[in-house]
């Protein structure tokens, strides 16, 4: 493994960078305040910029440790940063990880999420070296689904009943997608 960190990766419409505890405000405004986006993710809404500012902080203080991947993608048509990708999890010894992301709302179906994927796939299976890739996303949330499809990953298996989804408070299947590293 190559533990690069977090470098910059650019795609046609995007660039993927670091995040900074001065982009709060912009998040705060794009995303972490935004109810659409916390329903199927594991933190809630932001009540005021200083819980982002906070978190920002925190995450620009991870840098320094080596494996850390997490990216804010800015969107270079508007001009701002509309959400997140990273590594939630990973076993270095097996090679494996799992990758998470959110946007705001406002930037939804426009491609966003699924044009950061493949980069960040492509750099983590190419330039890091991981051999499989996994995504999860709530069952009530088939547009993330769509976008692992969309970006090349297999469905893979569904755990019941795993979550309890935030708005309904029913129960819901997690599901479960992944992609080995092309080999030829
Ligand atoms: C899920 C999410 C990442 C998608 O981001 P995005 O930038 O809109 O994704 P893309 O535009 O690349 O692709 C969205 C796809 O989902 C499809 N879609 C949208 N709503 C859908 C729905 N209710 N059911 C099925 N497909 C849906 C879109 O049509 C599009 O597919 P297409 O290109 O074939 O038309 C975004 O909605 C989000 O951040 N949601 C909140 C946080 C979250 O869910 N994170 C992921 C946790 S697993």
């Amino acid at each position: 493994m190559n533990n690069l960190g977090t470098v910059t990766l650019e795609t046609e419409r995007l660039i993927l960078r670091r995040i900074k505890a001065s982009d709060a405000e912009e998040a705060f405004n794009n995303w972490t305040s935004d109810p659409l986006v916390s329903r199927y993710v594991t933190w809630d809404t932001h009540e005021n910029v200083d819980v982002t500012k906070e978190l920002f902080t925190k995450w620009e203080e991870d840098y320094n440790k080596e494996h850390v991947y997490r990216w804010v993608v800015y969107v270079k048509e508007l001009d701002t940063i509309i959400g997140t990708i990273d590594v939630v999890h990973q076993s270095v010894s097996q090679k494996t990880c799992e990758i998470g992301y959110c946007y705001g709302s406002k930037f939804w179906n426009k491609g966003y999420a699924t044009e950061a994927l493949k980069k960040v796939m492509e750099f983590l299976f190419n330039e890091v070296g991981f051999y499989l890739i996994e995504v999860r996303h709530l069952a009530t949330n088939p547009a993330s689904g769509r976008v692992m499809e969309k970006a090349g990953l297999i469905y893979e298996t569904t755990l019941k009943n795993r979550f309890i989804d935030k708005v309904t408070h029913e129960r819901t299947d997690l599901i479960i997608y992944s992609k080995i590293k092309d080999t030829n």
